[in-house]
């Protein structure tokens, strides 16, 4: 028997601050009737604060329906607050990965922020400074904490979650100068390696909607800011 398509709705970089409450009401109503799942890839708050956290939750509690995934971004960790902003997340019945896996409907669900680092051949490496190898360490872990994630999950489809990105074509767009502080290539070997089925991020708030990894693997930038062209601040994607 064919298993019916599961509906993905992605969106990131919301950048909700305490006033916020009301601006995307409407779009989560939309999404909780079109999708079967919603996915936030960070970037949820403004300034990593809790009321900010929970201007966006008033929008969602009211409107969403469906499951509910997250990975916090940089944004989200501004004011040293990750732990409570991800509570009031928690509290509202969202689901945040950092380094899980979750099923849902079938589908298997690795999360994490990820990290900076830069790409390819050109891609940061642990040497000189105490300081540039605890900024790759960072990126590794990031990476480790996916590849394990992803390593738990023994459904036949796997998606992942990220706020940074784990490819270089997604930030076309962006100036060259920041692409190091979008993501980086580390992320990108697990999910190649684990055949992943699709993966969302955010962050490139300039980026484009999509690419691909080096093994083909279908990549969406649904940072709100990026996804304004398409006249929506969220994306659905089948799988
Ligand atoms: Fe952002
Ligand atoms: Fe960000």
């Amino acid at each position: 028997m064919a298993k019916r398509a599961l509906r993905i709705a992605a969106t990131a970089d919301l950048h909700y601050g305490k006033h916020s409450r009301g601006t995307l009401h409407e779009a989560f109503a939309e999404i909780s009737s079109s999708a079967d799942i919603l996915l936030l890839c960070g970037d949820l708050t403004d300034y990593g604060l809790p009321e900010e956290a929970e201007a966006l939750i008033a929008d969602i509690r009211s409107a969403v329906k469906i499951p509910m995934l997250a990975v916090l971004g940089n944004h989200d960790f501004e004011s040293g607050k990750p732990e409570l902003v991800g509570k009031v997340l928690d509290d509202a019945g969202i689901n945040v990965l950092d380094g899980e896996a979750i099923e849902i409907a079938g589908v298997g669900f690795a999360g994490v922020a990820g990290f900076g680092g830069g790409f390819g051949r050109r891609m940061l490496n642990a040497w000189g400074e105490p300081l540039i190898k605890q900024f790759v360490q960072e990126s590794i872990s990031h990476a480790v904490r996916l590849e394990q994630a992803l390593a738990k999950l023994q459904t036949e489809q796997r998606i992942v979650v990220l706020h940074y990105s784990p490819i270089r074509a997604t930030l076309e767009g962006e100036d060259p100068e920041i692409f190091a502080f979008l993501g980086s290539s580390r992320l990108e070997e697990p999910i190649n390696r684990f055949r992943v089925n699709a993966v969302f991020h955010g962050h490139a708030h300039n980026g484009i909607l999509e690419g691909k990894t080096s093994t083909g693997i279908p990549v969406y930038n649904v940072s709100a800011p990026a996804l304004r062209k398409t006249g929506k601040p969220y994306r659905i994607v089948e799988v």
